[in-house]
């Protein structure tokens, strides 16, 4: 029992806070460069309030103070991660958060939990700061936006990931309200468990850089063996559905989603893309690669038109690559 009460003072301190910055960036006249940046961005006012984006202001102690006029002491504080401990000055704290754009991080029940904090300017980084693991934040099993895509991600069957805050934002603004962000590029074991807990399909809207079609491949070898049928949203290179949904608007995020390919696909063009094709050597190791990915796929039309695109980029005649293809997985370790 008093664990229970203890989490729900620190749910409500939390809960508290999130109301102050959503305040702050809506009455304070300091906020007002964030919410032209934000506009700019091509976020919605609805949107906005909707994950209770807010502001934090520059002040060293506005939080720290508020929250202790609440009745909230500075332990609570710190187990929260809204304050932390000052080392010049042994015994003071002050706030976390300064001079940045908040998206508090909620649990499936939607219980605030932890923040996500946006520099205003590259040149303060980092450019997210998150609140620290500790008592109720746990980055590895946070889905951010879960609260809000639950239902209609069960009600769909479907759940889109992306990576970051404003994806998730720019996915909801476009109608695709079953988004959630996994926040960084790694899927963990936790959120694929959580994924499939809420829906068949996941769909992989990760960043078209290095990084994100890294991640997309990771997210397929955690989300293996799990009842989760993966399909992946392609982007043009170097984007993420933020930067779309400001250049191309809403049409084209929804686009996005309703185009997404197996994964089986975008794993073979991805191998493709990136293999030297030009002599005999770099086609045999494109088949090296490719062989396993074919063979895990189960026999289909799918799986057919692939080895013909593979043959046709390889300059090779059909049954000579199948062939190769079959050897390659045979051997592969
Ligand atoms: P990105 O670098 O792709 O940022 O990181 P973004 O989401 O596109 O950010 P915007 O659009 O410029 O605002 C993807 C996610 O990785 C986490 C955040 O959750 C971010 O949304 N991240 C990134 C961090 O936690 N810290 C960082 O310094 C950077
Ligand atoms: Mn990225
Ligand atoms: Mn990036
Ligand atoms: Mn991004
Ligand atoms: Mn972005």
């Amino acid at each position: 029992k008093a664990r229970r009460e203890r989490r729900d003072r620190l749910h409500a301190l939390l809960d508290r806070a999130a109301g102050y910055y959503a305040r702050y960036l809506w009455e304070s006249a300091e906020a007002a460069a964030a919410r032209d940046y934000l506009a700019r961005r091509g976020l919605e006012v609805e949107t906005l309030r909707t994950y209770r984006v807010g502001y934090a202001p520059s002040a060293w102690d506005k939080m720290l103070l508020g929250s202790r006029q609440a009745g909230f002491s500075e332990e609570e504080l710190l187990a929260t991660g809204l304050a932390q401990r000052s080392r010049q000055r042994p015994g003071s704290y002050y706030d976390r958060f300064r001079e940045r754009i908040m998206f508090p991080l909620a649990n499936a029940r939607g219980k605030v939990v932890g923040f996500g904090a946006r520099a205003m300017r590259d040149n303060q980084p980092p450019k997210y700061l998150n609140t620290s693991e500790g008592e109720v934040f746990h980055k590895g099993s946070q889905l951010f936006g879960i609260d809000i895509a639950r239902r209609p991600a069960a009600r769909a069957g479907t759940i889109v990931l992306a990576e970051g805050y404003t994806d998730v934002l720019a996915l909801h603004q476009a109608g695709v309200q079953n988004a959630v962000g996994v926040m960084g590029t790694s899927l963990t074991d936790e959120q694929a468990r959580e994924l499939e807990r809420t829906a068949r399909t996941l769909v992989l809207a990760l960043d078209a850089d290095g990084a994100g079609q890294e991640a997309m491949v990771r997210a397929s070898r955690i989300a293996a063996g799990r009842r989760l049928e993966l399909r992946v949203a392609r982007l043009a290179d170097g984007m993420d559905p933020a930067d779309l949904i400001q250049q191309q608007g809403a049409g084209a995020v929804r686009e996005l989603v309703a185009r997404s390919v197996p994964f089986v696909s975008f794993h073979v063009d991805k191998i493709l893309g990136s293999a030297d094709l030009g002599d005999a050597e770099g086609k045999d190791r494109a088949i090296a690669e490719l062989g396993p990915v074919l063979a895990a796929t189960p026999p289909s039309v799918l799986r057919e038109e692939l080895v013909g695109r593979i043959a046709d980029r390889l300059g090779l005649g059909r049954p000579l690559a199948a062939q190769l293809l079959e050897r390659a997985a045979a051997e592969a370790p």
